[in-house]
């Protein structure tokens, strides 16, 4: 397995070396390389363009199409990594369980990034096997039974394809009028591809007028597993743009979420970050989904813990001991979107780093076509509305231009 023996690690580009394959490199997997190269971990990034943020910080990388299972077994038999950790979930997850046969460590299991690829999966698990509260929700296949479907769940209700992330070809219904058009955007705004009666199966959601809604980030590690304090958020067209931490939440419903996250990171099982999403109505709490690695709502992690969602993940991915995480102070994360055709170059980052406690992380994305995150800025303050506002400040100060690809 990984090494001879828990606590062994090697030298990088030696033959003793510890080797981690991430697929998919992102600013998320960017973190995670950074946290494994600090630990001496010969890292090897992945993703299907190049330039992509983590290998910029890698040993070695490879622009694959991960949802290719011929491609992805050739990187994997030419790297022959000791940890394998996806970071997104558009990845031939068959090739994962091939791979995990082996001896392979997957991260955190390749069964369960079978099961959170798909909503189906994983909705399925934590509400039929497991039993825990989420939104009412029916999957079809067809027009007519999403009509059907959405009048049994009651309106508003949100239409989502199974497989897709960050909001794309989601939408809230609110008549039945909106229905046809939410049926065509989740038709073709997801990255599934059409079943055998010639469409993409979607889920119809309840919509749940939530107080707040949560990430409950949660480590499975060698020693069991530790929670960090919850962190709220808001999205805008599935996007996240604020995030912050700790959420404040009734004692109750603080429990509950605690309950839920460890039985679904539980069933999923293995050693890593879960994102644990949840919406918190009074002082119960719906499980909406997982994600089985770090979540970007947790870069507000880069300030607020003493080992961020990425220090976590590389200790738990390697066996290594994860002690109780230290909740620094307040902080907050906001999230720098840039909109267009071109290459990124930040001003303003002098006036946003002379915001008291504010950091950026620029991601180093090497192109934007259309609307993409690129930067953060994290703070900290006496309280979350302080460590919003510093955070706010820091944001509002970076512009971002884009420059026409060379
Ligand atoms: N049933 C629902 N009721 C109310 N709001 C919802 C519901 N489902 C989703 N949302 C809102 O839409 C957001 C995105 O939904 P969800 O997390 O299911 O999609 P996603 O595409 O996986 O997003 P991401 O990849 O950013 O997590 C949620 O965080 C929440 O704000
Ligand atoms: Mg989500």
């Amino acid at each position: 397995m990984t090494t001879a023996r828990p606590g062994t690690l090697g030298t990088p580009l030696t033959p003793g070396a510890t080797r981690v394959l991430l697929l998919g490199s992102g600013e998320l997997g960017k973190e995670v390389a950074i946290e494994l190269q600090r630990l001496g971990v010969e890292v090897v990034a992945v993703d299907r363009y190049s330039g992509a943020p983590a290998m910029q910080v890698a040993h070695r990388s490879h622009v694959v199409d991960m949802l290719d299972p011929e491609a992805l077994r050739a990187v994997l038999d030419a790297e022959r990594p000791h940890v394998v950790v996806p970071e997104i979930e558009a990845i031939a997850t068959a090739v994962l369980a091939e791979v995990e046969a082996t001896g392979v460590r997957v991260v955190p299991t390749a069964r369960a990034t079978v099961l959170t690829m798909d909503r189906e999966g994983i909705r399925r698990l934590a509400a039929e096997d497991l039993g825990l509260p989420t939104s009412p929700y029916r999957f079809v296949d067809s027009l007519a039974d999403l009509r059907a479907a959405a009048a049994e769940v009651g309106l508003p209700c949100v239409v989502k394809p199974v497989m897709s992330s960050s909001g794309k070809g989601q939408s809230v219904v609110r008549t039945a009028d909106d229905l046809d058009a939410a049926w065509t955007a989740a038709q073709t705004g997801g990255r599934a591809t059409a079943g055998d009666g010639g469409a993409v199966r979607v889920i119809v959601e309840g919509f749940v007028r939530f107080d707040s809604e949560i990430t409950l980030l949660t480590v499975r590690h060698a020693g069991g597993t530790t929670f960090c304090a919850p962190v709220g958020h808001v999205q805008v067209d599935g996007d996240y743009r604020e995030s912050w931490q700790p959420a404040a939440l009734p004692a109750a419903a603080l429990a509950e979420a605690q309950r839920v996250a460890k039985q679904v990171t539980d069933a999923l099982g293995g050693w890593g970050v879960f994102g644990v999403e949840l919406f918190v109505v009074g002082d119960t709490v719906l499980f909406s989904e997982v994600s089985p690695r770090p979540h970007d709502t947790g870069l507000v992690t880069l300030a607020s813990q003493d080992l961020s969602e990425f220090a976590l993940h590389a200790r738990a991915v390697l066996g290594l001991p994860v002690p109780a995480v230290d909740l620094l102070g307040p902080a907050a994360s906001v999230a720098v979107l840039a909109e267009g055709t071109g290459v990124p170059r930040f001003t303003g980052v002098d006036a946003a780093l002379a915001v008291p406690t504010a950091q950026v992380r620029l991601f180093g994305k090497p192109a934007v076509a259309g609307r993409r995150r690129v930067a953060v800025t994290v703070a900290r303050g006496t309280d979350v509305p302080e460590a919003l506002d510093r955070a706010r400040a820091a944001a509002d100060a970076l512009t971002v231009a884009l420059d026409p690809a060379p």
